[in-house]
């Protein structure tokens, strides 16, 4: 494919050579450079490619969405594949957009372990790569990482804790209970949203004050295999039944995103017999996640704004499409209406440090719904008064 690109680019030069020797025109670019910029050099409009994992967790569906949007508005052709959460199935997939001659790459990894292979061709043809909202470890073909920042993420539902409790290391006599539920061990982000959420915690477990009666409070004993609902149900059941049943009192269920949050949301409604209201927290601003936010039943979620993260998909991958390198520079000179910072420091996908443009996550809770998923234009609010998502 790379050498029938490179006889096409020689075609179109010797063209170009041809007119311009003939008009005496010059061959410098002009003004309708910005119309050559979303074709390739073959002239033909470029492609870009983006692979999400799956649509059977919300948040993707609208991720999807707006990124095919965004780079459709800007004149692009775009390849969207969704994976089912198979592995295998999103390797398949990226050799398909691969074989199908596109310019740029997006690649929201199912397991970002698992794509060393198939980005090899990517690298070779020089396709561009952005790592979207999961880093892809062990491979040279990653441009950039455009992600939030996942490890705040964690740090927001610790502190949402802290705060609400009124955790304060210097009174030990107030004590609390707490069980952890993670994310998929395959997804890079999910020990960050962890440890960001555990390192605001552990003082205090360190201290008594918070307890931990099921014992576990590594990230492989609480996580859940493709952030999987009834996996995160299953799991919970069986941690009040072995440490719940006689009485003991659950104070906080802290889990890193709401497709976790619903099972163990599930759990405490059928198997949990204290009669005290459970702090839950979660991630993303799913619907169901909102509506018992609504009811009462989920304390708090932290939401991720994942249109403007299609916006800065979409400059940072319009910027490679041009042949550019984007530094912070991408961002002062963006214009966009939200926060985001270029770090050059925190994500090594073991072949180096990934430069990375991250987004700020927002805490959600009953009382700012309104002004900051409803009156923002994110989500709009059904007869009950529950948040419905503006594709
Ligand atoms: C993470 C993502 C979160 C979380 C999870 C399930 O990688 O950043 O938003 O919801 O996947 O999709």
């Amino acid at each position: 494919m790379k050498l029938r690109k490179l006889m096409a680019g020689f075609m179109v030069g010797v063209m170009a050579f041809s007119i311009a020797a003939c008009s005496g025109g010059s061959t410098e670019p002009d003004s309708s450079d910005t119309e050559q910029e979303q074709s390739s050099a073959s002239g033909e409009t470029k492609t870009v490619g983006i692979a999400m994992p799956t649509q059977s967790l919300e948040r993707w569906n609208r991720d999807g969405s707006y990124l095919k949007q965004q780079f459709e508005s800007k004149g692009y052709n775009v390849e969207l594949t969704y994976s089912d959460n198979k592995i295998d199935q999103q390797v398949k997939d990226i050799e398909g957009l691969i074989a199908g001659e596109i310019d740029l790459l997006v690649i929201a990894a199912i397991d970002g372990q698992a794509l060393s292979q198939v980005l090899k061709d990517a690298k070779d043809l020089e396709i561009p790569v952005i790592s979207y909202d999961r880093l892809i470890n062990n491979t040279d073909a990653i441009s950039y990482y455009v992600s939030f920042d996942n490890y705040k993420v964690g740090q927001l539902q610790g502190q949402f804790v802290e705060e609400t409790l009124g955790l304060d290391l210097n009174d030990t006599s107030k004590k609390y209970n707490i069980e952890f539920t993670a994310g998929d061990p395959a997804d890079n982000n999910a020990p960050f949203f962890f440890n960001g959420a555990f390192d605001v915690l552990k003082p205090y477990i360190d201290a008594g004050i918070l307890n931990v009666p099921s014992g576990q409070t590594e990230f492989q004993q609480v996580a859940t295999k493709a952030w999987d609902t009834a996996t995160a149900l299953t799991r919970f059941q069986n941690i009040l039944g072995s440490n719940y049943s006689g009485g003991t009192q659950l104070d906080v269920a802290l889990c890193s995103n709401d497709s976790t949050a619903l099972g163990v949301t599930q759990a405490i409604d059928s198997d949990y017999a204290g009669d005290n209201k459970v702090l839950i927290t979660g991630q993303d601003g799913d619907e169901a996640n909102l509506a018992n936010i609504v009811d009462g039943k989920q304390t708090m979620t932290v939401y991720k704004a994942v249109a403007n993260e299609a916006v800065a998909t979409l400059d940072l991958g319009v910027a490679l499409l041009n042949g550019e390198t984007p530094d912070e520079s991408l961002i002062s000179n963006s214009g966009w209406d939200f926060e985001c910072m270029y770090d050059t420091e925190s994500y090594d996908n073991g072949t180096g440090i990934i430069p990375s443009y991250l987004l700020t996550p927002t805490v959600i809770t009953k009382d700012n719904i309104q002004t900051e998923l409803v009156d923002t234009g994110y989500y709009t609010l059904d007869e009950n008064g529950y948040p419905k998502g503006v594709q």
